[in-house]
């Protein structure tokens, strides 16, 4: 039977990646953009496919997400994907103020937390709900870099929130897990980066297939290894 997948920031980069692959596959995609006026990809493969609808949502505004989930039906997948990166230098950076932090931290550390929440209710719906987060290796504790402070903060953050919302969920059955995509070729990883869009999206999407309740809680690279945070 045909899935039901919701996808934040589809418009551009992996999330748009992903999204035309499973649309490819005869799956639905709820895609979620900020600004669907010019997600001129997105609304060309809608004039012609059915199965993708395209809504307006921040995912730093709890309130565009609860009004969404009011107007859809159930949905068995959603994936966080939508992030930023944020300032990128050292200590020094000039950018690393408090409206870049906050942007930050909002944007890759509650966007995916209100999105878990404002749509839980459409997965319990489902008869095999599960959850995915587009975390990042730049999270995990023992790293080398001394640089993009608070991006590395932010997917530390979604990871440890991960694991929280895997121990609420395991009352509803709900498997939640992160993933690494890869150093990918998008406005966020720059040309230089090892992986086109299109190869990440559908190692990712190989892996969601095995996910269950073996994987709740934890962190996975793209290709399927488990990555220790
Ligand atoms: N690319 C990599 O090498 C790499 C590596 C590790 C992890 N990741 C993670 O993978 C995910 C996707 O990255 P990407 O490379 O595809 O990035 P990208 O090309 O920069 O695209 C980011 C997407 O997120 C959306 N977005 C940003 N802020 C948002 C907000 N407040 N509300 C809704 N949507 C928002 C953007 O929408 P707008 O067009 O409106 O800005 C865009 O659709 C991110 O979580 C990123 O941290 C990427």
């Amino acid at each position: 039977m045909n899935k039901s997948y919701l996808i934040t920031g589809a418009n551009r980069g992996i999330g748009l990646a992903l999204t035309k692959i499973i649309i490819e596959k005869g799956d639905r995609v709820i895609a979620l953009c900020r600004k669907p006026e010019e997600a001129e990809e997105l609304r060309a493969i809608s004039n012609t496919q059915g199965n993708l609808n395209i809504f307006k949502a921040d995912v730093t505004k709890e309130d565009e997400l609860i009004k969404i989930s009011k107007s859809i039906d159930n949905i068995d997948f959603l994936i966080c994907n939508a992030g930023i990166m944020g300032p990128r230098g050292g200590m020094n950076d000039k950018d690393t103020n408090y409206r870049n932090i906050s942007e930050v931290l909002m944007t890759n550390v509650a966007g995916p937390f209100f999105t878990i929440k404002s749509f839980i209710g459409k997965l319990r719906e489902s008869k095999d709900p599960k959850i995915v987060i587009l975390s990042s290796r730049m999270g995990t504790q023992m790293h080398h870099g001394s640089d993009a402070y608070f991006y590395r903060a932010s997917k530390a953050a979604v990871n440890n929130i991960m694991v929280s919302f895997s121990n609420e969920l395991n009352q509803f059955n709900i498997p939640i897990t992160s993933f690494h995509p890869g150093w990918v070729q998008t406005d966020m990883g720059g040309s230089n980066a090892s992986l086109s869009p299109e190869e990440s999206a559908s190692s990712l999407i190989e892996q969601f297939k095995e996910l269950g309740s073996k994987n709740t809680g934890k962190f996975y690279n793209y290709e399927g290894s488990e990555i220790s945070f």
